[in-house]
């Protein structure tokens, strides 16, 4: 099959485009034909290496993790799918393995497509939206009637983060800059606040969660920002945030969470329902051919990107 891999840590410029063999699926596993995958950060981040004592040193990788695409087989005990169905999933395993022709995915992982999306509006889902769903409903404990504030409004995490804190019938306030505010707007937010022009952390409005998408700001920082019982909640796993947020959560009051991202084919069927409810959708700005990876990847470490970046892998 082809795929597009790496054979050493470095610039987007690594990928090379090889034919690997085809995964060999466990019993417990789907043959998934990739049509199309979606870029997180944490895909380049791996791609330079940041990563590298976890992902280790056992090269060609194939890096990404969300995949849209149909099973065309079935391990042994697999229950719940069969060949033909179209699936959508976040790789379970440390390095990915979506920027390929063909993906093994776990049973536990995968879940049935949103019907009402394309395979390209589905790759951009598992892996963004199954954070921005763990973050407030797992580490914010997000209830009806709740302030909550997303730091990063307009891109990957944060746009499904703003859709999925109003299906929670929450009042949300996005924070993204000038050229964004109506597209978070349009995601449902209540108040958006332009970081360019105002910064959230000394305005008076305080929040019962605050969702630091982009990890630009501290719990001390978000200190006045938060109402007594508030929940910081950062994605960014800095070593000192784990101790911070073992020590608040000793102590009564406000509280800093860290979210680790766990697969989970639930989950995905959780999004799947709010999705086909209308009440989630992807913001794609851009989709790129497997070809043109490289470039898809500098897109993204731009940091700005609007929403998510879709590469279509079947032909
Ligand atoms: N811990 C976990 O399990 C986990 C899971 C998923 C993601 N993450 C991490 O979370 C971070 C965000 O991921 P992502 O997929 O959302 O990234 P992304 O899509 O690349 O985020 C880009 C967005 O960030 C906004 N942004 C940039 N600077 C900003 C600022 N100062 N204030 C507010 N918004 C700003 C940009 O808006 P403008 O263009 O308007 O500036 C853009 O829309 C990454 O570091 C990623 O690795 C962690």
């Amino acid at each position: 099959m082809k795929a597009a891999v790496i054979n050493k840590y470095g610039g987007a410029e690594v990928f090379q485009y090889a034919d690997l063999a085809m995964p060999q699926i466990k019993t417990n596993e789907l043959l998934v034909k990739v049509q199309a995958s979606s870029i997180n950060p944490i895909d380049w981040k791996i791609r330079k290496g940041m990563l590298q004592l976890l992902t280790g040193y056992n090269f060609p990788l194939v890096l990404g993790f969300d995949v849209s695409g149909e099973v065309v087989e079935v391990g042994d005990s697999v229950t719940r799918f069969k060949v033909g169905d179209q699936i959508y999933t976040r790789l379970d395993n440390i390095t990915g393995g979506a920027y390929a022709e063909y993906a093994a995915v776990s049973e536990k992982a995968a879940c049935l497509k949103p019907e009402t999306m394309t395979h390209e509006e589905a790759a951009a889902v598992p892996l963004a939206a199954l954070t921005a769903l763990q973050a407030l409903r797992d580490e914010g404990q997000i209830r009806r009637g709740q302030s909550i504030l997303i730091n990063g409004a307009s891109g990957g995490v944060g746009s499904y983060a703003v859709q999925i804190a109003k299906a929670f019938v929450t009042e949300v306030t996005g924070v993204c800059s000038t050229k964004n505010i109506e597209l978070v707007k349009s995601l449902g937010a209540d108040r958006v606040i332009d970081y360019t022009q105002q910064d959230f952390t000394i305005a008076p409005t305080k929040y019962d969660i605050i969702f630091d998408v982009v990890g630009n700001q501290s719990f001390w920082s978000c200190q006045n920002s938060l109402q007594p019982n508030g929940v910081y909640i950062t994605t960014q796993p800095y070593p000192g945030d784990f101790v911070q947020s073992f020590l608040t959560q000793i102590v009564p009051g406000k509280t800093a969470k860290v979210i680790l991202l766990q697969t989970n084919g639930l989950d995905l069927a959780s999004l799947k329902e709010l999705i086909e409810a209308g009440k989630v959708r992807s913001i794609i700005e851009q989709t790129y051919p497997l070809s043109e990876i490289a470039t898809a990847h500098r897109e993204s470490e731009k940091g700005h990107v609007v929403g998510k970046l879709v590469i279509t892998v079947a032909s």
